[in-house]
């Protein structure tokens, strides 16, 4: 197998919805016949163990490895039902000390050689352990929310990111919980106002969506149910990743939070594209 392509997502704010994306990516892609591997970097409120339903499944996690007392394959946790969909689980007694970039490199390193695709959640920008997150990668993606904190936030981590070495070709944007309704009437900001004020690539447009709150809570990524609309979307951001040409606007096509709304935000925000 080819190295692996190595993407990070990451954000300036923290609960804008990495962990959410990273999954629900990963599971996406894993859905389209890639060996994926998706890597916790971040201790957060709702880790990636628990969106994917694996939190039980857990033996060894990133510090075992660090430690070389386990092999990184040794370590990985497959997905119960796509067995192509592997979880390198995060340590939740590790302090940023006890793993260094260069031990993250030597992980992805080993990885890659496994893996079509590797997946990095990461802590937000000002949190500890971003710089072993974004040090290996060679893609990032940065998860905002349509609110000033957050896009100010993530202009920030946008720097930080630069100063490790990124540039506006290896950068690209999610937004996430965006309301079509809110940004029809002007009381949210645009994906293409945010996507202009950060000037990167817009990835995708993931709505604020009841789907995403059960699918956490179940533990059961979106990609295995064909039948919810935000799979859709999770879909076509894979499908971007692999390299198709799918304009952002089919984002929210099937979100019919109001079909006249909708209309009115794809005028206003794609000109009719
Ligand atoms: N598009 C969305 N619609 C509704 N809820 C969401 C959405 N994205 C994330 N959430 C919720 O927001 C919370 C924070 O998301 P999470 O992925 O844990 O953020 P982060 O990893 O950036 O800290 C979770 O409870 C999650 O279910
Ligand atoms: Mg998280």
């Amino acid at each position: 197998m080819e190295q692996a392509k190595v993407y990070v997502i990451t954000s300036g704010k923290g609960g804008v919805g990495k962990t959410t994306i990273s999954a629900n990516i990963g599971s996406a892609l894993a859905m389209r016949g890639y060996n994926v591997c998706l890597i916790d970097a971040d201790i957060g409120l709702k880790n990636l163990d628990l969106v994917l339903g694996l939190e039980n499944r857990i033996v060894y996690t990133i510090l075992d490895v660090v430690k070389g007392q386990r092999s990184v394959t040794e370590a990985l946790v497959k997905h119960k039902i796509m067995k192509n969909l592997n979880l390198l689980a995060s340590s939740q007694i590790a302090n940023k000390d006890m793993i260094s970039p260069e031990d993250m490199v030597r992980i992805i390193n080993e990885l890659s050689k496994h893996f079509h695709y590797i997946l990095i959640d990461s802590p937000a920008g000002i949190e500890r352990g971003f710089k072993n997150a974004v040090v290996a990668a060679q893609h990032a993606i940065i998860v905002t929310t349509p609110d000033l904190t957050a896009i100010s936030d993530a202009d920030r981590v946008i720097g930080l990111l630069e100063n490790n070495g990124y540039t506006d070709k290896n950068m690209s944007l999610i937004v996430n919980r965006i309301k079509p309704k809110m940004v029809q009437k002007n009381e949210m900001v645009s994906p293409e106002d945010i996507q202009s004020a950060l000037a990167i690539n817009l990835m995708g447009i993931v709505p604020d969506s009841e789907e995403i709150i059960i699918s956490t809570n179940q533990g059961k990524p979106l990609a295995l149910e064909d039948d919810k609309k935000m799979s859709t979307i999770f879909n076509n951001i894979a499908a971007r990743i692999s390299g198709d040409m799918i304009p952002v606007g089919e984002d929210l096509k099937n979100f019919k939070e109001n079909s006249e709304g909708i209309s009115g935000f794809f005028k206003r925000v794609f000109g009719g594209r």
